[in-house]
């Protein structure tokens, strides 16, 4: 069996139109150049996971131009959304990417959660989902499974995000461990590379499509790192290979001191 390539784009942050910026970086702008990275990286083909915060306030239009670029750019995406995004409006408007809660592919398959909740900046798993998983996870017992969700469920190092992570983590994690096919976690949220591990399992953020967060500050703080994306390879025995790219020629500079998230 071959191996199945990924690439996670996260936190695009788009608006209602091509000059919608955020902390000083034309968003569009910023994704658009991820997406050109990622086809210079000979990455062009492969199954793009957009993990949330695709919209800057989940304006409509802001999925319509998002549905044009990846029609534009020839690409096959799933999404879930994020604390920004509301799942109803993406879901109209993002009219050739209908939402898949499961793609299965090859030996594996990838499972997408909403860990958003309505005008709160955190994360929780409601129980419906959560008995979706198990559910999920039980039919898909002879496949391996990458998760996928915008929150993390850990630290990774910032107080303020930290603050915001996935309010019922335990109770998933605790479904997670159940079958042992679910080989590792993909967040959004945290505009920041992160590669650690939720107990047994590894856990990898991306950085954003536009601007990141600073890591190990303890309040909201930009950085001044470029774009970036995370590539995943999930080989046919189960084990995951996965890095970030950040792009190397991006012009525009984010404003670190006049944003606000
Ligand atoms: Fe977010």
């Amino acid at each position: 069996m071959t191996v199945v390539r990924l690439t996670q784009i996260t936190d695009l942050h788009l608006g209602p139109d091509s000059d919608s910026m955020l902390g000083g970086v034309r968003t569009l702008e910023s994704f658009q150049a991820v997406l050109r990275a990622v086809e210079q990286n000979g990455r062009g083909t492969d199954l793009l996971l957009l993990t949330g915060d695709l919209a800057g306030d989940c304006e409509p239009q802001a999925y319509q131009l998002l549905n044009r670029t990846l029609g534009e750019h020839n690409k096959q995406a799933i999404w879930l959304p994020g604390n920004h995004d509301n799942v109803d409006i993406m879901a109209a408007n993002l009219v050739d990417y209908p939402r898949v809660q499961i793609q299965e592919m090859g030996d594996w398959a990838i499972l997408t959660l909403d860990s958003s909740q309505p005008h709160k900046p955190g994360g929780h798993i409601a129980d419906e989902q959560l008995a979706q998983v198990e559910q999920n996870l039980h039919r898909l017992r002879d496949k391996f499974v990458l998760l996928a969700m915008h929150h993390s469920p850990v630290d990774v190092g910032c107080a303020w995000l930290d603050l915001q992570q996935i309010d019922n983590q335990h109770q998933l994690h605790q479904l997670l461990l159940a079958h042992g096919n679910v080989k590792a976690v993909i967040t959004g949220h945290v505009h920041q590379q992160f590669d650690g591990s939720w107990g047994e399992l590894p856990i990898y953020s991306a950085p954003s499509s536009c601007v990141q967060f600073k890591p190990h500050s303890h309040d909201f703080a930009l950085s001044d790192q470029p774009p970036g994306y995370r590539w995943l390879d999930l080989h046919p025995e189960g084990t995951v290979k996965t890095g970030v790219e950040f792009l190397q020629d991006f012009a525009q500079i984010p404003d670190l001191n006049g944003a606000n998230y």
